[in-house]
């Protein structure tokens, strides 16, 4: 969690840049507190009215239903996702540019709105041949390849489930969430390139398939031509089935609740949650707030930097742009290949107008220096986001004035897996902005700071970031675990759901989220669990205990520190170090990598035996503790720690 400094209270509100303002929806903040309040006063009024946005084949009767924790939303409304995403653009815009796609070696393609809505429905056709039924799941573990949107809206189209697990993760992060979910069907890639190397997606998907008894089929994309290893019967290509399929495929209609997906995410527990959304919902909440906080227009130029591996990709690279006919931009790789202009290349190539990306990719960027930024034309662009983690004051600066040229406004966007869609973020037009927070809430968001007792928290004052009202993005529940979905988020505080991020709140009811207070870590505004990188390191022959904390890392937010203790036979080395960290990479995947590995002979605990990760974490930042010390067991074992973080350093 952030330290949080007092004096970015006072600062003075920067106002929406005059000339976006004077185009924008909503230009001032009373009619985004008109809009705000209309919303508050009559929510189920106000997410009717939002709700017609979609193309529905049987209008909603019921706007909702809140049997706490439980929400159904739009009851007796039918619809197909894939329809609102695609079908319905066709009689206007089937010439329009749905996805401009350029691959990491500079090959690049482009989709009309006819022509992935054709790609969608020969791999709907393709799936209903598989034998894959609606309620199924299907789990998606590809590279950043056209295929991979298509795919989404393919399952949508024919009421499959998809569960996405990005490609960076390993054999066994793979098997855990299709174990987990079931999932019947692979789809995935016979490899992906980064950074000109090629992922070995299939070996991996090969693996992980052995230990998982549910999955029939795998369908593979051929991106890279490597050899990969095939077995008949089992493996499929992507393009023989998508020759063989028809490219006719009605959409059907399914109820507004019908399950579109499941997204694992880590929590407080070793295990990852399978976070799960359903159809008109999540859809609305993507759409509405694409429209909202983008303030999109026709012609503009979107990106979003993503991977679809995670919620932003799945909200602002498919569901809502798609369903607001928005014209995309995807890419395959990394920012930094060939060269470490290679964003600022792609602005220019298709004159981005919206981009959204990482608060680590802003301070990554801002590292490498403005040269890189120079040689390019930048004009294009009329706004920019960023999410994931909170983006600190002199990052925030440094991309309103060197990328936007202090024309395009920014908004930082406070949302999570589990809300679907964006809940609190600047209106471009209307909200002056305060670098490094997140504003206020949208309409239809009803957020609060609070302590555990649910009493707001004064002007200053660290709280709980919480949500007080259902919304229609909002996660069901967890896949297979409902007493998990009761207990995380809605027992805490009684009837409220609990964000897990600590927050506080100026005079002028501006939000500043500080961070987590759970053992979620955010690296590069990655969900990892300190638990589930724990059980890694425990899985190791040379591992008697392990305790994960963060600490703040200048560029990723967060880095992964990790304090191991060793089973007798095995002694401290700094090969030890470097295989630990490996066994971590290989376990998890590399994006759960840490940034240091400890060795200690015991780990601080309280008398009842849990690891006081509060005086790790002091440990990790700054060699030593400071705080309450009275419920340790062993004093010494601080000290010893504190000392070989100096002598390792
Ligand atoms: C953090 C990502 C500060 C927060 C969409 C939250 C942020 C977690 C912001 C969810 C932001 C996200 N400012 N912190 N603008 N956006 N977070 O599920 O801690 O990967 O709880 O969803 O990211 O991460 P998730």
């Amino acid at each position: 969690m952030q330290e949080f400094d007092p004096k970015i209270l006072n600062e003075k509100p920067i106002p929406p840049p005059a000339e976006f303002q004077r185009r924008a929806r909503l230009r001032s903040l009373d009619e985004y507190r008109k809009l705000y309040d209309r919303a508050k006063i009559d929510p189920e009024g106000f997410w009717g009215e939002q709700a017609k946005m979609l193309d529905w084949f049987a209008p909603p009767k019921k706007i909702l239903e809140w049997n706490v924790p439980h929400a159904k939303w739009f009851l007796g409304g039918k619809l197909n996702v894939s329809h609102n995403c695609l079908d319905r653009h066709l009689a206007k815009s089937a010439n329009k540019i749905a996805l401009y796609w350029e691959a990491e070696d500079g090959k690049h393609l482009k989709f009309t709105y006819a022509q992935l809505h054709e790609r969608v429905c020969k791999f709907a056709n393709a799936l209903l041949g598989l034998g894959v039924k609606d309620g199924d799941s299907v789990a998606v573990y590809m590279p950043m390849i056209p295929e991979l949107p298509i795919a989404l809206l393919a399952c949508a189209r024919i009421g499959a489930i998809h569960s996405v697990i990005f490609g960076g993760f390993s054999a066994t992060a793979l098997s855990d969430r299709i174990s987990d979910a079931k999932s019947k069907l692979l789809i995935t890639a016979d490899g992906g390139y980064r950074r000109g190397h090629v992922v070995p997606l299939k070996e991996t998907a090969d693996k992980a398939a052995e230990a998982c008894p549910s999955i029939e089929k795998i369908v593979v994309v051929k991106r890279t031509g490597e050899n990969v290893a095939w077995k008949n019967g089992r493996d499929l290509w992507w393009h023989d089935l998508e020759a063989k399929a028809s490219s006719n495929c009605p959409a059907p209609s399914f109820d507004a609740e019908h399950p579109l997906y499941i997204l694992y995410t880590s929590g407080t527990t070793g295990k990852p949650k399978g976070v799960l959304h359903t159809s008109a919902g999540y859809l609305l909440g993507a759409m509405y707030t694409t429209q909202l906080v983008f303030d999109l227009r026709d012609d503009d130029i979107y990106w979003c930097t993503a991977d679809i591996g995670w919620v932003t990709g799945h909200s602002y690279l498919v569901y809502g742009p798609l369903a607001n006919c928005a014209t995309c931009v995807m890419y395959e790789g990394a920012p930094d290949f060939p060269k470490k202009d290679r964003f600022w290349e792609i602005i220019e190539r298709y004159k981005v107008s919206i981009f959204y990306s990482s608060a680590t990719a802003v301070r990554a960027f801002m590292a490498w220096g403005n040269d890189w930024i120079a040689k390019h034309d930048l004009s294009s662009l009329r706004l920019l986001g960023t999410v994931g983690e909170p983006i600190n004051p002199a990052a925030w600066k440094w991309y309103f004035e060197v990328i936007g040229g202090k024309r395009c406004p920014i908004v930082d966007t406070w949302w999570q897996t589990e809300t679907g869609a964006m809940m609190i973020s600047p209106l471009p037009g209307a909200t002056p902005t305060k670098p490094g927070s997140a504003t206020l809430p949208l309409p239809g968001v009803v957020a609060r700071v609070a302590t555990l007792k649910g009493e707001t928290v004064k002007p200053g004052e660290t709280g709980y970031l919480i949500i007080e009202k259902p919304w229609p993005s909002m996660l069901r529940t967890i896949f297979g675990d409902d007493e998990r979905f009761k207990r995380d988020y809605w027992s805490r505080i009684p009837g409220v759901y609990f964000t897990g991020d600590a927050a506080q709140c100026d005079a002028d009811g501006y939000i500043w989220v500080l961070g987590r207070v759970d053992d979620v870590i955010k690296v590069a505004g990655h969900r990892l669990s300190s638990m589930e990188i724990e059980s890694a390191l425990v899985s190791h022959p040379a591992v008697a205990e392990a305790a994960v904390v963060a600490r703040p890392d200048e560029i990723k937010g967060e880095a992964i520190v990790c304090f191991v203790t060793l089973r007798s036979g095995h002694n401290h080395s700094a090969a030890l170090r470097v295989a630990l960290i490996e066994h971590v990479a290989v376990t998890i995947g590399s994006i759960a990598r840490p940034a240091e590995v400890r060795f200690a002979d015991l780990l601080p605990k309280t008398r009842s035996g849990k690891i006081m990760r509060r005086l790790l974490r002091e440990v990790a930042e700054k060699g030593g503790v400071s705080g309450d010390t009275t419920t340790l067991e062993d004093m010494a074992v601080i000290q010893k720690l504190a000392a070989a973080a100096i002598d390792e350093d």
